[in-house]
């Protein structure tokens, strides 16, 4: 068998950050992305990478991505909490029917592994912190829903097939190429970009719900280990930093290496939203040697500079 990773939703956020990743390690990298929230310019200055367009719900577009794939990287997925409220059912069919069949394709292909992108939406709001993967899940919207059926279809396609299959449940993930233009953008793109301009950052709610927020080169390390790391399969683990970070803080964070004040807007708590999110990241370190690089500061610090960059930035 060839030696080809492949990424779905390839063109995204996350996506592309792992494409390049592996491609700047040299491998032979496939993106099967239908570009509904993913950029091409996400994609841009890696020539070598193979691009298919099309819907992870598309059998046969499926079966041609999967040609001669030791790995995939499943990452496609309509990745927002708001969207899933707005449309519980297109949520329903993308991810949750959409990773059986990338499932079913990476069986039939012979693939060697699954890494699969699920979502610390699983835990809601319990509220033990941090966050173990053995509590039980309490998805608290059809998003959250959807990313723990995922984990439930790759844990059973490990024990019923043999087929190795990893879950990252990654907290919030944030970094270059993030996406600041939807309405269900997340927080700190917005916070960012508004900030860049002299604008007020919105928050919804008081601002002192905390997230764990992750930097996406570490998220970027988490999934090439779980590629390779031998106790992984059938497992699904917390991605993170272990930290949490209140959105006042980040604002606070913000205000620092800008060297100006940024002004706050407070609107309403949105509907799904969990109120606090740390992980426990033992499991982890343990079994698949990950280890956070980036402090919450170091990480957003970089992503100022991408985003000061403007249209120039690579
Ligand atoms: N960003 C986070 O903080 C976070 C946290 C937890 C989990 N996740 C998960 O990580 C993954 C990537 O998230 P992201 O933030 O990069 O989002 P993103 O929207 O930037 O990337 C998703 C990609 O999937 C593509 N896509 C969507 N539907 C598709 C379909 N039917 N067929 C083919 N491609 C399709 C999109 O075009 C896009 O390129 C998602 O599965 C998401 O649920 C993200």
């Amino acid at each position: 068998m060839s030696n080809i990773y492949l990424v779905t939703g390839g063109a995204g956020f996350i996506g592309s950050a792992i494409v390049r990743a592996l491609a700047g390690n040299g491998h032979r990298v496939r993106v099967l992305d239908n570009f509904s929230s993913g950029l091409r310019q996400n994609l841009e200055g890696l020539g070598d990478a193979e691009i298919i367009e099309g819907d992870i719900r598309d059998d046969a577009r499926l079966g041609r991505a999967f040609e001669g794939v030791s790995v995939v990287f499943h990452q496609a997925a309509i990745a927002s909490v708001p969207a899933s409220v707005a449309d519980p059912v297109l949520t329903h069919e993308v991810n949750v029917t959409g990773t059986l069949k990338v499932l079913e394709a990476a069986r039939k292909a012979d693939t060697r592994r699954v890494v699969y992108a699920a979502s610390s939406a699983a835990y809601g709001d319990l509220s033990t912190s941090p966050k173990v993967e053995t509590m039980p899940v309490a998805p608290l919207s059809p998003y959250a829903v959807t990313k723990v059926a995922g984990e439930l279809y790759c844990r059973t396609f490990h024990e019923v097939y043999g087929l190795e299959t990893v879950s990252l449940r990654y907290f919030n993930v944030f970094g270059p190429r993030q996406d600041p233009r939807s309405q269900y953008a997340a927080v700190i793109p917005r916070f960012v970009t508004a900030a860049l301009r002299r604008q007020p950052a919105v928050i919804y709610g008081d601002g002192l719900q905390s997230r764990d927020f992750c930097f996406i080169d570490d998220v970027v390390s988490a999934n090439l280990l779980a590629a390779d790391a031998a106790d992984a399969p059938g497992g699904i683990f917390n991605i993170a930093c272990g930290q949490a970070i209140s959105l006042n803080q980040v604002l606070g964070h913000l205000e620092q290496i800008l060297g100006h004040s940024v002004e706050r807007r407070h609107e309403p708590a949105r509907v799904g939203d969990v109120r606090h999110s740390l992980a426990d990241i033992a499991s982890a370190r343990a079994i698949l040697k990950y280890q956070p690089g980036f402090s919450f500061a170091e990480g957003l610090r970089k992503t100022v500079d991408w985003f000061r960059l403007g249209p120039d930035r690579k």
